[in-house]
């Protein structure tokens, strides 16, 4: 059965210190009994990966990377391999943040090899797709998130899908404060579902977990965390103090 996930995505924020204390606060506030059916994590920046693994070691937080390179090691400056991840630790990570595609132009057949990269070293993925706000006006949303889902995922084979997790992350709603409703979430959550049960079945759909990402905040967590498709949320700004963060893993 799938998991609720919670995870922060700290992007470009906090320096060292500051990562190592955000994820002593969060040890000391988790209610570790609450944790038998969902996941905490946290995403550093790369330079902060180290401290942060050393200092959530024994805890429930699990210390995730927001991107990496597709190939494995060479003349890429500025770069980051998978395997100096796992030679981290790290087992997950996070591609196709919206950010990363419009900022960093990585387009979904990049994308699609970075997967495969990942999922080569056995690491988990958890994949940004979302439409922008003209899309969704002109009510192309459901085709652009399948060419999405299709362009970067569907060459994987159904059991490679045990280390997929989605996000749904509607460009609209990063760091704008304009969040989906509840029933917007929803609604696309089945539809991924949906089209994940078409392409390969039904057991690989309902074991996939989609979480919510856009504008998630301690007042608004519990509703949309409430879907029944809705398996978590991937946060941004409400996750980068330890009060808010603590608040939206306490409304799964
Ligand atoms: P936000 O960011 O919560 O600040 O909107 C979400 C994300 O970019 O993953």
């Amino acid at each position: 059965m799938r998991k609720n996930i919670i995870a922060g995505n700290w992007k470009m924020n906090k320096t060292f210190q500051e990562s190592v204390d955000l994820i002593h606060n969060l040890n000391d506030g988790i209610d570790q009994g609450s944790l038998t059916d969902k996941r905490i994590m946290v995403a550093p920046t790369f330079v902060n990966l180290y401290p942060s693994l050393l200092e959530s070691k024994d805890s429930p937080v699990e210390v995730i990377a927001q991107n990496l390179h597709e190939e494995d090691s060479g003349a890429f400056t500025g770069e980051v391999a998978a395997p100096m991840l796992t030679a981290m630790d790290v087992k997950t990570v996070i591609l196709g943040h919206s950010e990363r595609r419009t900022l960093f132009n990585e387009s979904p057949e990049l994308l699609a090899k970075k997967v495969d990269k990942a999922l080569e070293h056995d690491l988990e993925v958890i994949f940004c797709i979302g439409e922008t706000l003209k899309i969704r006006k002109t009510e192309n949303h459901y085709l652009e998130i399948a060419g999405q889902v299709r362009k970067s995922l569907f060459h994987l084979r159904a059991e490679q899908w045990k280390n997929i997790i989605i996000a749904y992350e509607p460009v609209w709603a990063i760091g704008t404060g304009l969040t989906a409703t509840p029933e917007q979430a929803e609604e696309m959550h089945q539809f991924i579902r949906r089209i994940i049960e078409k392409k390969y079945s039904s057991e690989v759909a309902e074991s996939t977990s989609i979480l919510y990402g856009g504008s998630v905040k301690p007042n608004n967590a519990e509703e949309i965390f409430s879907q029944p498709d809705v398996d978590g949320g991937l946060v941004g700004g409400a996750s980068l103090n330890a009060e808010d963060f603590l608040a939206i893993i306490n409304s799964i």
